[in-house]
């Protein structure tokens, strides 16, 4: 098992499969994007295949949720899903993507073995979407996330990324709009992520401001919390229900303590924190011959190195070097 010196156990594995992404939410990369990791050093999909499979055979991982940058742009995606829903115990699979290209892939996808979708969705007007991730790609997000739905791939759950003079005012909306849709709605707290290091506290919508915004527009009552086990969203139920809401406070209301993730970057990386300082190389270990073993020895070493908590309100916080696009959301 993936043990740290706190007693969380890593059962919930995050595979980056590219750091490359067809769109430029500003609290992630610049408008003219980023120095991408090069070809020969990102995992080839039999590597990243191996490495799940050292995790869900021999360290207890249950969870595989493929993201990037944005994982549709990996062709191998379907492959690799459909690999890695072979192994026994047969982990969970999903992905975090931006919903373009979900029209085409959600359907192949679940054929594959995938479970689940988790699509990024900011905004429902075109204006603030080009203002917010620079291209026009809104239709495109809205036809996958009814793709995700037709396809079965329930629930399907969207993450908002408030941001002040933007689109701080649709929190209510979005939310309706889920509803609608039969889709469940988490709101993040902006984390200082982003490859410009542009992130202010201030310019942070707190989960508190997000609760008061909804709270003028529904009636909210937490939901059991012993339901929330490592989940870090707040869950509340809409109008009594069943309908719910969910509000991620990741930098005011912190859930370190109950965290039970784990990292792979896209080049071959382990990461026991999205706020990690330092990695572990599994790539290097891998090409020079390592053995699944040995593979194994260094990710438990790795995880347990594992840090507290994320530290955004010490004096001493440090943004780690990789972007989010470069660590896996
Ligand atoms: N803060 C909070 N959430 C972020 N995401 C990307 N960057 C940030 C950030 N700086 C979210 C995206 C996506 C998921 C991968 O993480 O909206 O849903
Ligand atoms: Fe792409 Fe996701 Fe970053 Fe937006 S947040 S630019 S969708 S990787």
């Amino acid at each position: 098992m993936l043990v740290d010196s706190f007693g969380r156990v890593a059962t919930d594995l995050r595979v980056s499969l590219t750091d490359r992404c067809n769109l430029r939410c500003s609290y992630c990369m610049p408008p003219e994007g980023l120095d991408w990791l090069p070809k020969p050093d990102l995992l080839t999909a039999d590597e990243i295949c191996r490495l799940v499979a050292v995790g869900v055979e021999r360290l207890g991982i249950t969870e595989v949720r493929y993201t990037g940058g944005e994982p549709l742009l990996r062709r191998e995606l379907p492959e690799i899903v459909a690999r890695t829903a072979a192994l026994r115990p047969r982990p969970r699979l999903s992905i975090t993507s931006n919903g373009i290209g979900l029209a085409r892939l959600a359907a192949p996808l679940a054929a594959a073995g995938l479970d689940r979708v988790n699509v990024s969705l900011d905004t429902l007007d075109r204006d603030t979407f080009v203002r917010l991730a620079h291209r026009d790609r809104l239709a495109d997000v809205l036809a996958g996330l009814a793709a995700a739905a037709e396809a079965g791939l329930r629930p399907v759950k969207i993450n908002t990324v408030l941001m002040r003079g933007v689109n701080e005012h649709e929190a209510a909306p979005l939310l309706r709009h889920c509803l609608e849709h039969g889709y469940e709605l988490r709101f993040i707290e902006q984390m200082p992520l982003d490859a410009q290091h542009g992130w202010r506290r201030e310019g942070m919508v707190t989960a508190d401001e997000i609760l008061a915004e909804l709270g003028r527009a529904f009636s909210l009552t937490p939901d059991d919390p012993a339901a929330r086990g490592s989940a870090p969203a707040e869950i509340f139920l809409v109008d009594g229900g069943p309908a719910r809401v969910g509000v991620i406070g990741s930098v005011t209301r912190p859930f370190c303590g109950a965290c039970d993730r784990v990292r792979l970057t896209a080049d071959g990386q382990i990461r026991n924190c999205l706020f990690a300082t330092e990695e572990s190389d599994l790539r290097g270990a891998m090409r020079a011959g390592a053995s699944d073993d040995e593979l194994a020895e260094r990710w438990t070493a790795a995880v347990r190195g594992k840090r507290a908590g994320h530290g955004i309100d010490d004096p001493g916080f440090l943004q780690p070097a990789r972007p989010m696009s470069a660590i896996g959301g």
